[in-house]
């Protein structure tokens, strides 16, 4: 991108200087004091330019002023320099007769700017630069038309983040009339609205269109391609829709393109011509589809390639081996088959991405070894199988490789011949989850010095060890991702483990770790804390606050205690906390009431007894199933529950009737319990129902309500079995009105 941006600037520069030779010549002295004055008028904070401007020196010396041969002013350039008041219609500057170029971007001008350039500035004008980063200046009356009919020779306009507000048949038909010439049409984020108006065609010499962030919403018309100097069409996020026009890419000047982040538009990409000039193409986010074609190795120039969160499908050509410019190649998240291509003639490439697509085969080690820039390598969850190569660790600059959720299979690679940057380097990330790595874990990747991201989980690693051995791990203090579960780790979790300061997910999860050791930690950037299915036993930690925990997972473990009447005070910002399948006993403490972030609460499988509190009523999911409970506290009117699970208890229904209050219900499972109450009708309002159990109970009565028509519409299981429910299931009612039960799902 960089590299585009300034080749892109370039050409801008250059342009400037083709039609405006810049040449130091002696100020004229009515220029001078027209200047002296204008600056007198503004009102303006920490300028880099404007300071220079005095009058004992010659004008065309300051900085920002560029004079003709003859010494009149024709480039002015005062961008950027906190201007906030002081240009009106009456403002010296539009005494500058022979002005060129005005440039006054990133300002913070009042609305009145826009009016006075409109009425008062000479004809000459070639360029206009009102843009800025934020939106300061609006558009309202005069409209664009307005301040631009009379600048006829105007090539380049600059107007991002002027508030224009206009729809596609005023602002394209005020540009098309106006300015024959245009070369440059720059409104991003102008809140211009579509469609893209045929007036627009008459433009033939527009090279740069960047419309960026304006709600267009329709298609880009077919004459679009006619531009035959179109060299940059930027139309990120404008809501795109219809098909986008192949001969596009065809231009022969078309340097970059991005149409990314625009859901709805479709296309597929055309044969490329031989020798294309384009560097960046970016399609991200869109619908485009089909084959890759394999002419793309013909764009010899080629340096971004975006095509992530696409639907290509169809191999990756081995033709990209030609793109020897490639920097950046994402493609991420397509339907990509086949092998990866060898990308070694790409010297300067520094980011590969084909995560998530269908890619099978091996990766051949020696592909890798021309890429001395490559940063981050990602080929995450394909099919890929064979070894990881370990030639992969020499690469001088890589610091993020991510190969999880792949076939990769032998030994985790001994990291020997590694790189010092990799040694050494900070924020290294390492994903290798999720393979049939075997054998054990090796300690060399524990010298790898900085690492930041450990994943190393769900592979086949054998030999058990204890966590508290690998004391090279105890030396990477800037591990803020770790991820160890299910590597066969045991023993304790031990205290050092909780002085990295910046851990932000630990997850320890399906090893065989039986105790932890928690001495005054500082859990204070810890967001996710995955324990599940361990040994721990005895007492449940309870950390010291401040504990910003929001992923809470202990079950699974053997703890035996009771849950700690504090908990819920402790892990205050808590959302998932999950202490499912351990000897838990006692009651469900009130203090779980207190995070208000909390969502998920999952109890079940332990020995509870006592209330399920009423304020639990605001989570989204419940679960208590297999407890002890006898008694649930009746759910209040800002109920939020979808799953609501109290199977499994000895609970009685008298807080049956308060489900009314829970209008979101999605899965409610009542079975196994004491409840002794009437077919509950008075949930036939709660159409999100899609489970509903209530078996091995003593409901009774009729299996029927009245007025049924409608009643759960989404219902897929329903379970009534042991109860003491009587009489006919009537036909024509409740059973047969339950469409979802019918149509498969
Ligand atoms: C000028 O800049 C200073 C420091 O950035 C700021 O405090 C002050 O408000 C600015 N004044 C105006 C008029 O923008
Ligand atoms: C005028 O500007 C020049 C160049 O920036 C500077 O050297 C000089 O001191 C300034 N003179 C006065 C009177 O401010
Ligand atoms: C701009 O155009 C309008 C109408 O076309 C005209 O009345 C006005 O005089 C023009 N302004 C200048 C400065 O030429
Ligand atoms: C395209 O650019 C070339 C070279 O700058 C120029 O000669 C030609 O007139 C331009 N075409 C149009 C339609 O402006
Ligand atoms: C492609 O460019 C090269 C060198 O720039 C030139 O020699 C060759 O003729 C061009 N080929 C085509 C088909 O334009
Ligand atoms: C790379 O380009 C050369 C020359 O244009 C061509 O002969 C070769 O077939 C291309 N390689 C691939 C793999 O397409
Ligand atoms: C690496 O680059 C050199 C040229 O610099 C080239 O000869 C060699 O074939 C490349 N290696 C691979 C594996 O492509
Ligand atoms: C180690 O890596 C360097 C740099 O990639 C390479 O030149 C060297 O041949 C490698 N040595 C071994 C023994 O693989
Ligand atoms: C915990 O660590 C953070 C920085 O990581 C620090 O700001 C905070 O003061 C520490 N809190 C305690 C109680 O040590
Ligand atoms: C359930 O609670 C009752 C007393 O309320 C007690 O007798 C029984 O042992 C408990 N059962 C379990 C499995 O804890
Ligand atoms: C619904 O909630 C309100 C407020 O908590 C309560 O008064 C009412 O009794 C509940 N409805 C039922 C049917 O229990
Ligand atoms: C139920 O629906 C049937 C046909 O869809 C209709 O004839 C009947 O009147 C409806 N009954 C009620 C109570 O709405």
């Amino acid at each position: 991108m960089q590299t585009s941006l300034h080749f892109f600037l370039f050409f801008i520069t250059l342009w400037v200087s083709i039609i405006i030779p810049a040449v130091q010549s002696q100020c004229i002295k009515d220029e001078q004091l027209s200047l002296l004055q204008f600056k007198k008028s503004l009102v303006f904070n920490h300028s880099t330019k404007l300071v220079s401007w005095n009058a004992s020196t010659d004008c065309c010396s300051w900085v920002g002023v560029t004079c003709s041969r003859n010494g009149r002013v024709l480039v002015l350039d005062i961008s950027s320099e906190q201007i906030s008041a002081g240009i009106d219609s009456s403002s010296s500057l539009f005494q500058l007769h022979f002005l060129q170029s005005l440039n006054l971007a990133d300002n913070q001008l009042g609305a009145s700017i826009p009016t006075a350039i409109g009425k008062l500035l000479n004809l000459r004008l070639v360029v206009l630069d009102l843009s800025s980063d934020y939106e300061y200046l609006k558009l309202g009356s005069p409209n664009l038309h307005r301040l631009v009919h009379n600048f006829t020779e105007l090539r380049e306009l600059y107007l991002d983040a002027v508030q224009i507000s206009e729809q596609g048949n005023e602002w394209c038909r005020a540009i098309s009339s106006s300015l024959p010439n245009l070369r440059v049409l720059s409104m991003s984020a102008c809140d211009l609205s579509g469609p893209f108006h045929e007036s627009l065609a008459k433009l033939q010499s527009l090279s740069v269109i960047r419309l960026k962030w304006n709600y267009i919403s329709a298609p880009v018309p077919g004459f679009f391609a006619d531009f035959s100097n179109l060299t940059v069409l930027d139309l990120f996020g404008c809501s795109l829709h219809g098909t986008f026009p192949k001969d596009i890419f065809q231009l022969p000047s078309l340097l970059r393109i991005d149409l990314s982040t625009n859901g709805q538009l479709k296309g597929s990409l055309p044969q490329f011509p031989n020798n294309g000039s384009l560097q960046y193409l970016d399609l991200s986010g869109t619908k485009f589809s089909g084959l890759l074609p394999n002419s793309i190795g013909n764009l010899k120039m080629l340096s971004t390639i975006s095509i992530q969160d696409c639907n290509f499908n169809g191999p990756v050509p081995k033709s990209m081996t030609n793109l020897t410019q490639l920097v950046y190649l994402r493609m991420a998240n397509n339907k990509l088959e086949g092998s990866v291509p060898s990308f070694s003639m790409a010297k300067n490439a520094i980011n590969i991405d084909i995560s998530y697509n269908g890619l099978t085969g091996t990766i051949d080690s020696t592909h890798w070894r021309n890429l001395t820039k490559l940063s981050r390598l990602s080929l995450s969850s394909n099919k890929l199988d064979g070894d990881v190569p370990a030639s992969l660790f020499s690469l001088p600059l890589l610091c993020d490789l991510d190969l999880s959720s792949n076939q990769f299979s032998g030994p985790v690679p001994e990291i020997l011949n590694v790189s010092s940057y990799l040694l050494n380097g900070p924020d290294l990330e390492l994903d290798l989850s999720s393979n049939n790595l075997e054998g054990p874990l090796p300690m060399s990747i524990f010298s790898l010095r900085g690492l930041k991201t450990l994943n190393l989980s769900s592979n086949n690693l054998s030999g058990s060890f204890p966590l508290d051995d690998l004391h090279q791990l105890r030396n990477q203090s800037n591990l803020q991702t770790l991820d160890l579960s299910d590597t066969q780790i045991n023993g304790k979790v031990p205290n050092w483990i909780w002085s990295f300061s910046n851990l932000r997910y630990l997850d320890l999860s399906c090893n065989s770790l039986d105790s932890l050791e928690f001495h005054s930690i500082n859990l204070t950037n810890l967001y996710y804390l995955d324990l599940h299915s361990n040994r721990f036993h005895g007492q449940i930690p309870i950390f010291e606050p401040p504990c910003n925990v929001h992923y809470l997972d202990f079950s699974k473990n053997y703890y035996s205690s009771i849950i700690p009447s504090t908990i819920g005070d402790v892990f205050l910002n808590v959302e998932f906390l999950l202490l499912s399948s351990n000897n838990l006993n006692g009651i469900i403490p009130e203090s779980l009431c207190n995070p208000q972030s909390l969502k998920i609460l999952d109890l079940s499988n332990n020995s509870l007894s006592g209330t399920v509190p009423r304020c639990l009523s605001m989570l989204v999911v419940l679960n208590v199933r297999r407890n002890n409970l006898t008694y649930v506290d009746e759910f209040s009117e800002n109920c939020g529950l979808e799953t609501l699970d109290i199977s499994g208890n000895q609970i009685q229904g008298q807080f049956l009737k308060s489900l009314v209050n829970c209008t979101q219900l999605e899965i409610l499972n009542l079975g196994n319990n004491l409840i002794t109450e009437q077919f509950p009708c008075f949930l036939r309002k709660t159409s999100t129902l899609r489970v509903l159990i209530l078996r091995s109970n003593k409901f009774y009565g009729r299996i029927a309500c009245q007025k049924t028509n409608g009643t759960w519409p989404v219902l897929q299981i329903i379970d009534l079995a042991h109860n003491n429910f009587s009489g006919e299931v009537p036909a024509g009612t409740t059973l047969t009105t339950w469409q979802a039960m019918r149509t498969r799902r």
